[in-house]
């Protein structure tokens, strides 16, 4: 089926970096192609670029701070819908939320109720974010469109 294939940036958080190898497993599980990955700590800078879109919000400082104070390991999947089948396999922001909502999901199962910045991994929100977050995190890479159903390019 090579119908609507997308491809989408999953980043692994401080506090999910642990538990990459059983993260990696669960999104094989799910049919993703791993296109590549990478494990780095981000500089404030990068941090406060990759949250751009959120630096009105009261979080923000919190959330920089926390996304530098570790590695995390950034991979671009590909599948079906990747973009809508990633966030679904992540489960809902809140931790709390997950584990109610979608006890399954990669956020319920690794998340810590207990802090808002601590769930577990990050993805893509819509096509046009991919295709940023990709870039951010892959400069390098050349990569092919891919092709929609209807013949039109995604990437
Ligand atoms: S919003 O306000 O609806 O646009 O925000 P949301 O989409 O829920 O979250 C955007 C990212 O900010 C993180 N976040 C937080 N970090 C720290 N503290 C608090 N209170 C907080 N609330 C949201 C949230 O995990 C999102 O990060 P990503 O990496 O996209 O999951």
């Amino acid at each position: 089926m090579a119908d609507k294939i997308q491809r989408t940036l999953a980043m692994i958080k401080p506090d999910g970096i642990d538990k990459w190898p059983q993260i990696e497993k669960m999104i094989l599980d799910e049919g993703f192609t791993i296109v590549d990955r990478r494990r780095l700590r981000l500089t404030r800078q990068e941090a406060e670029e990759f949250y751009a879109e959120h630096q009105e919000k009261s979080f923000f400082p919190d959330l920089v701070t926390y996304m530098t104070s570790g590695e995390v390991m950034a991979f671009i999947l590909a599948r079906e819908d990747a973009v809508s089948q990633w966030r679904r396999l992540l489960g809902p922001t809140k931790v709390s939320t997950a584990r109610r909502q979608d006890p399954a999901s990669i956020r319920a199962v690794f998340g810590d109720p207990s802090f808002d910045t601590r769930n577990v991994a990050h993805g893509s929100d819509s096509l046009v974010s991919a295709a940023r977050e990709v870039k951010f995190f892959f400069p390098d890479l050349t990569l092919e469109p891919v092709l929609t159903g209807e013949g039109a390019k995604e990437y």
